[in-house]
């Protein structure tokens, strides 16, 4: 792979890597993922963001194609986890550079992270300007998207946006612009990415586009950390505005249903729910927990707007993948969403219950009440989930209606 020219002057210089699976434990990553570097030359030279710790070869070799390592004189920051950090300390050593920038809250952990001494860093405020020649580079503060210490830089005179993790996807292709990839699988890989790391900072996300709207900031190139590059003006507006439906997340007509069985019967359950929710006329998708992991019912969640969950009762448990998933969706804070809960037992079946207290702590409107099966889910008890899906879809189309 070779650097790819964004502007004359800066190039994409980073790593693809193409066998990822497990994106740093927040999700699955199929399709792979890229660390995104990027060079500006001008009177300084500038390395915006670094690589992976074990794509260290491949960002010297990119750089090494445009000009000497040792040319560089700025190294910026924007967010200093590993995957665009890790290869901190032996681009200094190698670079040695004049100043390396990062955010305020970049200065307290960047030291925690790597033994700093001797390295030039300097904190830049919200809104500062760095000239580096003919160009200027704006730094904006966008804490908690993800980190506290995020940041993003603009080059004002080429109206690139370095954007760091927001606007990322998980996708490996040697092809590099948005504009060479198929729409479909790329909003799939940014509801993923949103929905499983960014959803529980929608808040700030909003406030964020809201702050880009009133600044008037020209944008002709959005040039995220992961995944592909932004560069036509339809292509930016796609991304703008998908974000900004992401972070509403207003209920759509669709329902979850999560399930862990052990034996079948919860399964029938399931399957007589996703009855019910046919029966009005709302689609759904069942996701067996004990095949799927936990960011594929996130992943879903983001065309949805219910969220059932189906558990046996293991020593007075929901099953364990059934509590991992519980952990992972509260964690990220979704909102607008209706919920019910079912399941089967031998014993004691606790399961329902718990569930359902659950999704109510996660402020998910809760609607019908668990249904139980003792041993197999006999005719009574399978009328029931069936009731219980129609249930979750009546008050799930109005609670579409109220957001419309
Ligand atoms: Fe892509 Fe938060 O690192």
């Amino acid at each position: 792979m070779q650097p790819v020219l964004l502007k004359p002057g800066i190039h994409w210089v980073g790593a693809v890597d193409f066998n990822l699976r497990n994106f740093h434990h927040y999700s699955r990553s199929p399709e792979g993922s890229t660390y995104n570097a990027y060079l500006i030359q001008d009177d300084k030279t500038v390395l915006v963001d670094t690589v992976s710790h074990h794509y260290f070869d491949e960002l010297v070799t990119h750089i090494s194609a445009l000009v000497e390592p040792q040319k560089i004189d700025y190294i910026i920051c924007n967010h200093l986890e590993q995957d665009h950090a890790g290869v901190l300390p032996r681009i200094v050593e190698l670079c040695k550079p004049e100043k390396i920038f990062c955010s305020t809250m970049g200065l307290k952990s960047i030291s925690r992270q790597f033994n700093t001494e001797g390295w030039p860093v300097v904190a830049v405020k919200d809104g500062e300007r760095l000239n580096i020649g003919k160009r200027n580079i704006t730094f904006l503060e966008t804490r908690m998207l993800h980190w506290p210490d995020s940041m993003v830089s603009y080059v004002e005179e080429d109206r690139v946006l370095f954007s760091n993790d927001a606007f990322g996807q998980n996708v490996a292709t040697s092809r590099r612009f948005v504009d060479e990839y198929e729409r479909p699988l790329l909003l799939r890989a940014m509801k993923d990415y949103y929905n499983n790391i960014v959803l529980p900072y929608s808040p700030m996300v909003l406030k964020t586009l809201d702050r880009v709207v009133q600044l008037g900031i020209p944008i002709d190139i959005i040039a995220p950390d992961h995944g592909l590059i932004f560069r036509t003006p339809d292509d930016i507006k796609f991304v703008l505005d998908s974000y900004r439906a992401f972070a509403e997340q207003k209920p759509k007509l669709r329902a979850v249903v999560a399930y862990e069985s052990m034996w079948g019967a919860t399964e029938s359950m399931a399957f007589a729910v996703g009855d019910g929710l046919d029966d009005e006329g709302v689609p759904y998708v069942l996701i067996d927990m004990q095949h799927n992991h936990v960011s594929a019912v996130m992943n879903e969640l983001a065309d949805s707007g219910a969220l059932i969950l189906g558990s046996a009762t293991r020593n007075n448990m929901p099953m364990v993948n059934m509590v991992a998933l519980m952990a992972h969706v509260k964690g990220l804070k979704p909102q607008n969403l209706v919920g019910a809960s079912f399941g089967a037992h031998g014993w004691s079946g606790e399961a329902p219950r718990m569930m359902a207290e659950e999704l109510a702590s996660m402020k998910v409107d809760v609607v019908g009440e668990p249904v139980r099966a003792h041993f197999g889910a006999k005719a009574e008890e399978l009328a029931a989930c069936r009731e219980l899906g129609a249930t979750v879809a009546r008050a799930l189309k109005e609670k579409v209606k109220a957001f419309a």
